[in-house]
């Protein structure tokens, strides 16, 4: 078994989680751990590729399914195995769960295909169930209405933050889906100011021992 931590950060556009990676990444270092920080699509210079393709080129679903889980698998035995095997904490900015959400829940693909590939991308004999899967993953929920509102007049937008805000509805519940049973993930009300947020995530960590 691993002696690592593999945490997961997912929620939908505009719902601020990229900002409390730095802290995150910090916290951790100061208690002497090794942080790897990575992000999906991409965290590999394929998966980087194939992330410039799946965020801007038009595409069947299955085929941005299958492109997003190519750079998982790289991304996977390049990098999250090898640095969690050296007890690191990784700290990976979006994970499947934002595939179940996005390409399941937001375009309504087949959850059943996407279970499929994440049972083989994600084989892994050290693990429960010989799945890989974050040990925490922090889901940042806010209403999509208001993460609309923080999004407009940002940078130009991708192919999924031009999304209209009924997209964000299913992808919102998707996370709400797929949240619910699994233990891993902790629900941040990303609704408040960006302290209040910091709070709810180090309460998080100090209740599961990580802090
Ligand atoms: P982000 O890095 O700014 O969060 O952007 C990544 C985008 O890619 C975001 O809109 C969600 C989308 N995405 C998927 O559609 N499927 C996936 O499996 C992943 C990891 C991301």
């Amino acid at each position: 078994m691993s002696t690592g931590l593999f945490l997961s950060l997912e929620g939908i556009d505009g719902a601020g989680k990229s900002s409390h990676i730095d802290a995150l990444e910090a916290l951790f270092r100061a208690q002497g751990r090794a942080v790897t920080r990575t992000r999906e699509p991409g965290g590999t210079p394929l998966g980087e590729t194939l992330r410039t393709l799946v965020l801007n080129e038009p595409m069947d679903t299955l085929s941005e399914s299958l492109l997003v889980f190519a750079a998982r698998r790289e991304h996977v035995l390049q990098v999250i195995l090898p640095a969690l095997k050296r007890g690191d904490v990784v700290l990976c900015d979006r994970f499947t769960d934002a595939t179940f959400a996005y390409q399941g829940a937001g375009r309504g693909f087949e959850l059943g295909v996407l279970a499929m590939l994440e049972r083989w991308v994600q084989a892994d004999p050290a693990h429960a169930d010989g799945l890989l899967q974050p040990g925490l993953t922090l889901w940042f929920d806010l209403p999509p209405e208001i993460a609309a509102e923080r999004l407009a007049g940002a940078r130009l937008p991708d192919k999924f933050e031009a999304q209209p805000v009924e997209f964000f509805r299913r992808v919102a519940q998707g996370y709400a889906d797929r949240a619910a049973g699994a233990s891993r993930f902790a629900r941040i009300d990303a609704d408040c100011s960006r302290e209040q947020v910091w709070q709810q995530i180090e309460s998080t960590l100090q209740a599961r021992g990580l802090a």
